[in-house]
């Protein structure tokens, strides 16, 4: 993606699970906008490499470090090498997210724990360390009250109930209270923290439900506008909240869906 446009020059992001879906459109996305950014990623080393290639191929700057962000080292590590390769850090994106379905029944402790440690946890401890930079860090030469923002990736299950994914909603509607009460907590110090909400994008973590003509037709019955969501359209959003445009909105959470948190059930009833 070519440098467009640069809302986000002389910032630095960090990402994390930036290696496939909606972590990688955002990383693409804010290095077009003219930040360097850290990919971060767990397990797919490969298409973070990639992608670190193509944002440099197209004058951008990037970096990639892998780390567990439900491991609490890990994320000190990927915060401070951050700050060892650009100096400081003014967006963090926390991205990363699983998905362990299974109906109350068959859930087992450890499907539980990994999607509460990879997708609140992470959250928290990525949000945590975000903190701890932005309040010791000098602030930036830009011309902005922010001294940091963090975007948390939630869901539209934040609100809308999941049957058959009760640890990722659950885990989601924690991350709109860490969002709103740190917010509350941090804002004085000139640190922002929003989240997003997305509802149906086509990535890998629903393939079955947007693979084949009758799971999207299905899909979108639940989707006013029609049509399912891409990366992109998430991306895109992540910059502006992330960029000085929205440097008075904090404590909210950006519904990038479609309509699919509208009720689109009570269009024809109740
Ligand atoms: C989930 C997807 C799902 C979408 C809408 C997302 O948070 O990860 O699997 O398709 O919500 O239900």
């Amino acid at each position: 993606m070519p440098a467009t446009h640069t809302t986000l020059a002389q910032h630095v992001a960090i990402v994390t699970g930036a290696s496939s879906g909606i972590g990688l459109a955002v990383a693409e996305a804010m290095a077009a906008a003219g930040a360097a950014v850290v990919i971060n990623y767990h397990s797919q080393e490969a298409p973070a490499d990639d992608l670190a290639e193509r944002i440099i191929a197209a004058g951008g700057r990037a970096t990639v470090i892998q780390a567990d962000v439900a491991d609490e080292a890990d994320v000190a590590r990927l915060f401070n090498e951050t700050v060892d390769v650009y100096g400081r850090v003014d967006i963090v994106v926390c991205n990363s997210g699983v998905q362990k379905d299974a109906a109350i029944a068959d859930m087992t402790l450890e499907d539980w724990n990994t999607v509460i440690d990879v997708n609140l946890t992470g959250q928290f401890l990525c949000a945590r360390e975000a903190v701890r930079h932005f309040r010791r860090q000098p602030r930036s030469g830009r011309p902005a009250r922010s001294a940091g923002t963090v975007i948390a990736m939630s869901s539209v299950h934040e609100i809308i109930p999941w049957a058959g994914h009760i640890n990722y909603a659950s885990a989601k509607g924690g991350s709109r209270m860490l969002t709103r009460s740190l917010a509350q907590e941090v804002a004085a110090d000139g640190i922002r923290i929003n989240a997003i909400a997305p509802g149906a994008i086509r990535t890998p973590i629903n393939k079955e439900a947007w693979e084949t003509e009758a799971a999207l037709e299905k899909l979108l019955r639940l989707v006013p506008y029609g049509r399912i969501g891409e990366p992109e359209d998430v991306a895109r959003a992540a910059v502006w909240l992330a960029s000085d445009d929205a440097d008075y909105v904090t404590g909210t959470t950006l519904f990038v869906d479609g309509g699919m948190s509208l009720y689109p059930e009570f269009r024809d009833n109740g």
